[in-house]
């Protein structure tokens, strides 16, 4: 939880973030510069019935603490001049660095990416989605998989200038079906390593503790079950999972 000043001081809007789909403002608090997404300006999802986005994007936050890998910015509900909805601590990129990236395929890195896909862009160049082999990034995507992330593009993934990874836009979360539609594929069938599944043990602790009571209030009772059930299954499997299901396994646009 913030404090009282980010909690109730004065929300400023200062912009529109244009490349969103939904309303994203950028805005200041004091002198603190925050993400701002009203719940009146969510657009309506087809397959997202229950709750707002915004409820997610805090469940998102909280399991992120719960890891204890700082990948989400410190994300709350507050009141805004646009009505109730979710802000969220404003993070200086590396305009220099790209964590994810589609490069034409003879072009691929020898060391320190992995291949995600080969395809041909609109010129029919050969080109390949590749993303960097980072812990950072292999921690986003455990992340991913637990919360069920149905919208991890590559601009979801900011890169900070010290090589810390964060990630952005967790809206599309905690659906009680199958839903992770992820750019972060290149570890597929890998094993996990000691400091991640620790991380998995570290989350059910808390799910039966502070976690668990918080997303109460955020989550339907059937979410959250099945938020756990995807822990259980990614501790005992201890593999990156391969996509399954119906529904594309990335997002689309993919950045
Ligand atoms: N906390 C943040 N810090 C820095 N940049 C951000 C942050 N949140 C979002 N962005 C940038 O703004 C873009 C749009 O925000 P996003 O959360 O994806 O909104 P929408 O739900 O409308 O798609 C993101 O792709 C990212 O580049
Ligand atoms: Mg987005």
């Amino acid at each position: 939880m913030p404090d009282a000043d980010l909690l109730n001081g004065e929300l400023e809007i200062t912009g529109r973030i244009t490349t969103a789909s939904n309303a994203t403002f950028l805005a200041t608090i004091a002198d603190t510069v925050v993400v701002y997404k009203p719940i009146a300006g969510e657009r309506a999802l087809w397959d997202f019935p229950d709750g707002d986005l915004a409820s997610r994007e805090v469940a998102a936050c909280l399991v992120s603490e719960a890891f204890g890998w700082n990948i989400v910015p410190r994300t709350w509900l507050r009141d805004g001049p646009l009505g109730a909805g979710m802000v969220q601590l404003w993070q200086d990129i590396d305009p220099d660095q790209d964590a994810v990236d589609l490069v034409e395929s003879d072009a691929v890195p020898d060391e320190g990416w992995r291949r995600v896909f080969d395809g041909t862009d609109d010129q029919d160049r050969a080109v390949t989605l590749i993303h960097e082999d980072s812990p950072a990034l292999r921690r986003m995507a455990v992340f991913d998989i637990v919360v069920n992330n149905a919208d991890r593009k590559g601009d979801h993934v900011l890169a900070m200038a010290d090589g810390h990874r964060h990630g952005v836009d967790h809206g599309l979360t905690f659906h009680v079906e199958h839903k992770l539609r992820t750019v972060l594929w290149g570890w597929l069938g890998e094993q996990l390593t000691a400091d991640e599944l620790a991380g998995i043990d570290g989350v059910c602790a808390q799910l039966d503790g502070n976690l668990g009571a918080a997303l109460a209030e955020l989550l339907t009772a059937d979410e959250i079950e099945a938020f756990a059930a995807r822990c259980e299954r990614l501790r005992r499997d201890a593999r990156f999972p391969a996509p399954h299901g119906e529904m594309p396994a990335v997002p689309w646009p993919l950045f």
